[in-house]
């Protein structure tokens, strides 16, 4: 297994571009299933989660090709099984994606219950009893969903919690149903407002994607598309806090920079110049040191959990004492002992940390547990003194494309090597 080596201590500078966004080319490559027609996806980040979702689409006997202009094509007229084994769910807990599209084309799906994940127990509850409400037999035996449906009926759905996954899943399954769907307390992230301009490409006819209640018109059948996924908000904001930390000036672009305000409030707290055109922004922390800030995770438009990780590193340097809740997940702090190993002064108390500054961290053999908590052990170690190294680094490939490609283009010094 690879590990990265990371050598911290020089301001990062330069511009780096944004890929295509993870967390809206997974339910889009799943959403496609609902097309009759072939369907043409742009701008899909190579990533192992994206690999994985292939694979499993595939699997099923859906045809996915990769054409001249690197677009992705699915095309699920030869679909030959509804059936999302565990071997495949519980390496992407994402995979629950193709629940909805399976249900309401096809009328089954046998997808593996996800189980717990190193971020929380994530049970998928929400999803299940939506489509319950809808009208599908739904009986969970041997791990797995196994849902049958003639044709989904539109009821009114009041989520009992914000979900991401849980609206997608829904609005997908909505599309093809009988009547109309209304989706009240739906998660307002931009992915979900994608996957809603993607469907709606497709003839679905969907209104209020954004706000906190969807409303879904079901149509017979969807035609196939062509569409272009939306920038990553979460890579972006990663390689900004990459200059902040580390005292330097990173300009993204590709990006879309109204899907980051609250990350952007953050970091001109911490002291940054924050610039932005129409799909750039730069982050100039250029001779400072950052000030710590306070930051509460919570469903869109407020502060995003997949970057409290990178803003717990920034305070593990910053000057003065800061104060991180998280509110969405409840064990999403994995990445801050692996700090603590590196010098970080950390407190932890539940759901709360309380980090006071260092002047400097020291590089130590570290672990990465999740994604988020990868990519914030990059930058811990991109302002260490000497070199970090970083193992399970197959985290970070789910969810980053080349990523010491991308530092190294900002002069980090960072390598892949195997272990
Ligand atoms: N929840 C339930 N029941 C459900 C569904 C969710 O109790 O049926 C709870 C969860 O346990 C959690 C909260 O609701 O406490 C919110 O979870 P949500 O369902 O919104 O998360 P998700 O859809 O599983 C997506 C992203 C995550 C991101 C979260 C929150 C994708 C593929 N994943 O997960 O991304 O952290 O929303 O914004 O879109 C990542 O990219 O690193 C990542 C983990």
């Amino acid at each position: 297994m690879d590990k990265l080596q990371i050598t911290g201590g020089r301001p990062l500078e330069g511009e780096v571009r944004i890929s295509g966004a993870k967390n809206a080319s997974l339910p889009i490559l799943a959403g496609a299933m609902l097309a009759e027609g072939p369907v043409t996806i742009s701008n899909v980040p190579h990533l192992q989660d994206v690999t994985t979702m292939i694979g499993l689409l595939g699997r099923m006997g859906v045809s996915v090709t990769i054409n001249e202009r690197m677009g992705v094509e699915v095309d699920a007229g030869g679909v030959t099984e509804c059936f999302a084994p565990y071997d495949m769910v519980k390496t992407m807990r994402a995979s629950i994606l193709v629940l909805g599209p399976l249900l309401a084309r096809f009328g089954k799906a046998d997808v593996s219950l996800p189980g717990g994940c190193a971020i929380g127990a994530r049970p998928v509850n929400i999803h299940v009893a939506g489509l319950q409400a809808m009208g599908a037999d739904i009986r969970i035996e041997n791990g797995y969903i196994k849902a049958r449906a003639e044709r989904l009926k539109g009821v009114r759905l009041v989520l009992d919690t914000v979900t991401v996954t849980g609206t997608e899943n829904l609005m997908m399954a909505a599309t093809l149903a009988d009547g109309e769907t209304v989706i009240e307390n739906a998660a307002r992230e931009p992915e979900v407002v994608d996957l809603a301009n993607f469907l709606i490409a497709m003839g679905a006819k969907i209104q209020g994607a954004g706000t906190d209640r969807i409303v879904i018109q079901g149509v017979k059948s969807l035609h196939g598309c062509e569409y272009t996924v939306l920038p990553d908000r979460i890579e972006a904001g990663t390689y900004l806090v990459a200059g902040a930390i580390t005292g330097g000036i990173v300009r993204v672009k590709s990006a879309c920079p109204s899907h980051l305000d609250a990350v952007l409030l953050k970091l001109q707290a911490a002291g940054a110049t924050v610039g932005q055109g129409d799909d750039w922004i730069e982050v100039d922390m250029r001779g400072r040191r950052p000030l710590a800030i306070d930051v509460r995770t919570a469903p869109y438009p407020a502060f995003p959990t997949d970057m409290q990780a990178q803003f717990a590193a920034l305070n593990c340097v910053a000057d003065g004492v800061g104060t991180i809740i998280e509110t969405v997940f409840e064990n999403r702090f994995m990445h801050l002992l692996e700090m603590r190993r590196m010098g970080a002064e950390i407190r932890l108390e539940g759901n709360t940390a309380i980090i006071k500054g260092v002047s400097r961290l020291t590089a130590a053999p570290v672990m990465a547990t999740d994604l988020r908590a990868s990519a914030s052990l990059v930058l811990a170690g991109l302002v260490a003194e000497g070199r970090t190294e970083i193992e399970r680094i197959y985290h970070i490939d789910r969810g980053y494309e080349s990523i010491e490609e991308k530092f190294a283009s900002l002069g980090a010094q960072i390598r892949r090597v195997p272990n």
